[in-house]
């Protein structure tokens, strides 16, 4: 599979130059029925390549209920759940069934047909009123809603440039073939990815020098206005890994965030089995903010996972587990969700709104906006 995939690239490559590597990434992820998540093997769990938050247990799926449900009780109940890149179903599954007040419709926008079959399994044992609000779809609805939008580790599947710093300007680096092997070689930056860059670099008090590589998501904001269209009213939270932009362009962070991950070994080279191994970047918020603002979303909060899961009270639910085995697994679940050498610091939940009051609980334990 990873042989008829490097053929593609390979032919891709032949046919058109050394290419931009976002090009490459997406080929290496997407790719008709050979790349990563469209190829129909294992990915998430035990059995794959990582475990995200909704794959350790339910607490982050019951942090997140919390917090739809505040929203839900302004937005009435009519109000449409819609997630993106729903991987698993896990989170879905685990939010349905912990929410109280829960939506008229749960939709899943998940371009990948293997990955749609997983989440049909994983959601089939709901209880039947729940089944029956969850909804598949191909792109964004057509028709607005009043609701909430989840994006948990999708903006880091979000194919990136790659660029770096030299004495007298950008370079793109781009994929080619040395030797008979994938390789990278450069070319000076234009058009997009160019203003991209000189936009982030105006914005640091401590530009980038010679030799800095680092990632950018050009396409960022149009994807967050194709996905935030249908949204009339509500909220957004995306979830994932990353920095407030000072943080992620720090002067030290010289080789970039691009990180693969192939059976619970992270490594960082995108080249090793394409189709097989998971390639990311970490987010930068502050760009994810900038993108919400300009197609008319207000930033509502800011904060690590941490400040998220303890903010909402779950861990108090802990005291309540009369069964020790129960409490020491959930306990277990929660270190790693909040400690900041697991996913407490690492990770970042920035809430998005439109038309809509609502300032989430969860984040008011730590406040962190005026990192971004
Ligand atoms: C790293 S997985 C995260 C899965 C899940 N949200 C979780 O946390 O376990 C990335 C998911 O995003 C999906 N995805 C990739 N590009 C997307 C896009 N443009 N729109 C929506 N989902 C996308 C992938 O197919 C996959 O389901």
């Amino acid at each position: 599979m990873s042989f008829e995939l490097c053929t593609r690239i390979v032919n891709a490559i032949d046919a058109d130059g050394p290419i931009p590597f976002s090009r490459y990434m997406a080929m290496a992820l997407y790719e008709s029925g050979l790349g990563y998540y469209v190829n129909g093997l294992h990915k998430f769990g035990a059995a794959g390549d990582f475990v995200t938050a909704p794959e350790q247990g339910s607490l982050f799926a019951l942090a997140l209920a919390r917090e739809l449900d505040r929203a839900a009780q302004a937005l009435g109940p009519d109000w449409t759940a819609l997630e993106l890149g729903p991987g698993s179903g896990a989170l879905a599954r685990d939010v349905l069934l912990q929410l109280e007040r829960p939506p008229a419709r749960y939709l899943l926008l998940e371009p990948s047909a293997p990955l749609r079959e997983v989440q049909r399994a994983t959601l089939q044992d709901l209880p039947e009123d729940l089944r029956a609000r969850v909804e598949w779809i191909g792109a964004p609805p057509a028709s607005e809603f009043d609701g909430a939008i989840i994006a948990n580790e999708v903006v880091d599947a979000l194919p990136v440039e790659r660029f770096g710093m030299t004495g007298s300007g950008i370079d793109q680096y781009r994929v080619t073939i040395k030797n008979g092997r994938l390789a990278w070689s450069t070319a000076p930056a234009e058009g997009r990815l160019l203003e991209s860059v000189e936009h982030i670099v105006s914005d640091l008090a401590e530009p980038p020098g010679p030799g800095y590589v680092s990632e950018v998501c050009v396409d960022l904001a149009a994807w967050l206005a194709t996905v935030t269209a249908p949204l009339a009213r509500g909220l957004v939270f995306a979830v994932d890994y990353g920095y407030p932009r000072r943080e992620y362009y720090h002067p030290d962070r010289t080789e970039g965030t691009l990180v693969c991950h192939y059976r619970h070994r992270a490594h960082f080279d995108p080249f090793f089995w394409p189709g097989l191994t998971d390639i990311s970047a970490f987010v930068d918020f502050t760009a994810v903010a900038e993108a919400g603002r300009r197609v008319g979303l207000e930033i509502a909060g800011f904060t690590n996972q941490a400040g998220f899961v303890l903010g909402s009270g779950i861990a108090e639910r802990l005291d309540a587990v009369t069964d020790e085995r129960e409490r020491i697994r959930l306990s277990g679940e929660l270190k790693r969700l909040v400690l900041p050498g697991e996913m407490g610091e690492k990770f970042k939940l920035l809430a998005l709104v439109r038309d809509f009051e609502h300032s989430p609980d969860a984040f008011a334990l730590s406040d962190q906006l005026g990192r971004l």
